[in-house]
């Protein structure tokens, strides 16, 4: 099973969203991801699709935060959401993406 990773481009979003909706059975995810798309720190080369062929089979997406402690602040990357259809699942796909 060959699978491509790549950055999102604009075509994807609506498989994105809908990739997200079959992984987790619902919707939030995909209303997530748009809404994090319209933030300003969002870094568009770290949200990365799947391929197989031309197909969208998984997503995952890391976005810019910052850790605070009483001292310090951190800037790091959060990991979610992640995603992989269902029916592929189990695989290592969702290693890959990682
Ligand atoms: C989570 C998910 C993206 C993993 O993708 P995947 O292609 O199925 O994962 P892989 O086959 O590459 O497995 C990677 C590892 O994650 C583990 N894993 C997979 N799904 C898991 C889950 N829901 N919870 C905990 N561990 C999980 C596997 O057991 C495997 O561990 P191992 O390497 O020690 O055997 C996918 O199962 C999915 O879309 N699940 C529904 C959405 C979700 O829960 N996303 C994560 C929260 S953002």
């Amino acid at each position: 099973m060959k699978i491509q990773i790549r950055p999102e481009n604009k075509n994807d979003y609506k498989t994105i969203s809908m990739v997200n909706d079959m992984a987790f059975g619902q919707k939030d995810e995909g209303i997530l991801i748009e809404r994090l798309r319209k933030n300003k720190k969002f870094i568009k080369e770290l949200s990365l699709v799947a391929c197989m062929g031309n197909e969208i089979i998984g997503h995952i997406l890391f976005f810019p935060i910052k850790i605070n402690s009483e001292k310090d602040s951190f800037d790091s990357l959060a990991l979610a959401p992640m995603s992989v259809i269902p029916e592929l699942q189990g695989l290592g796909i969702g290693s890959q993406l990682v």
